[in-house]
């Protein structure tokens, strides 16, 4: 699998996220978690990026616990799978994006389109998070956060709705369509990347993301999320990056 390093539809990262990722490689490499192929010496692409924070540090919302199975058995399982089923084929040097685009709606790709939108969703997922997160969005994202929704508080309950009412497995995600911002929720692998919308940010419903810790209750667990960790930053730096 190829991985591009200029591509300007990839979710950006900023500085200091790249540092926190490149500074947490040692940390997985310690843990003997597997690794999906790296792109040596440059930002981390979404399917090779790892975990931009040490498994413990988004506690108490989200324990070690959780994130050693959600990272190191769900996602690293859906990277690992994926890349059995493009080992050989055509799709074996295309970008994870593109694996994904050209898989969606494919009858005959649907295993691939799983596991490659999985990962893909995963990889953007950890990047939503942020220990330092929750807060006020940075002032160009608040500004379109407040134009299209009235207010940030406005912004995070519709996305509290969209993630909790998602039925059984799923996203919730902030995307940009055209000029405008929303909110749209996306069932079992499902992403707004195919449907011509940017995504900002994402919310995982599936139970994995938060059973251990919440069980049956996932709003107190999203709206846990969206007061404490949601990553604006990364929102913002997407916003501001080139179109899906
Ligand atoms: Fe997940």
């Amino acid at each position: 699998m190829k991985h591009d390093t200029n591509r300007s539809d990839r979710p950006a990262l900023s500085r200091r996220d790249f540092l926190v990722a490149a500074a947490s490689t040692s940390l997985l490499a310690a843990t003997g978690l597997p690794r999906f192929a790296r792109a040596a010496a440059s930002a981390p692409a979404p399917n090779d990026s790892g975990l931009p924070y040490p498994m413990n540090a988004l506690e108490p919302v989200v324990s070690a616990r959780t994130v050693e199975f959600h990272y190191g058995k769900h996602h690293r399982g859906y990277a690992n799978n994926l890349k059995k089923l493009i080992e050989g084929t055509d799709m074996a040097d295309a970008s994870l994006e593109t694996i994904v685009r050209q898989s969606v709606n494919r009858p005959d790709r649907a295993v691939v389109f799983n596991n490659a939108a999985q990962t893909w969703n995963h990889d953007f997922y950890w990047n939503s998070l942020s220990p330092k997160g929750g807060g006020e969005p940075p002032t160009a994202l608040k500004t379109a956060v407040e134009a299209s929704f009235g207010s940030v508080d406005a912004c995070k309950r519709e996305l509290a709705q969209a993630a909790i009412g998602q039925f059984a497995s799923g996203w919730g995600w902030l995307v940009a369509d055209g000029d405008k911002l929303k909110v749209v929720s996306t069932s079992n692998a499902h992403t707004p990347l195919t449907d011509g919308l940017k995504p900002l940010l994402t919310v995982d419903v599936w139970e994995h993301a938060y059973y251990l810790d919440y069980q049956n209750r996932r709003a107190d667990h999203v709206q846990a999320v969206l007061d404490r960790l949601i990553n604006w930053e990364f929102a913002a730096s997407n916003l501001a990056g080139g179109a899906h």
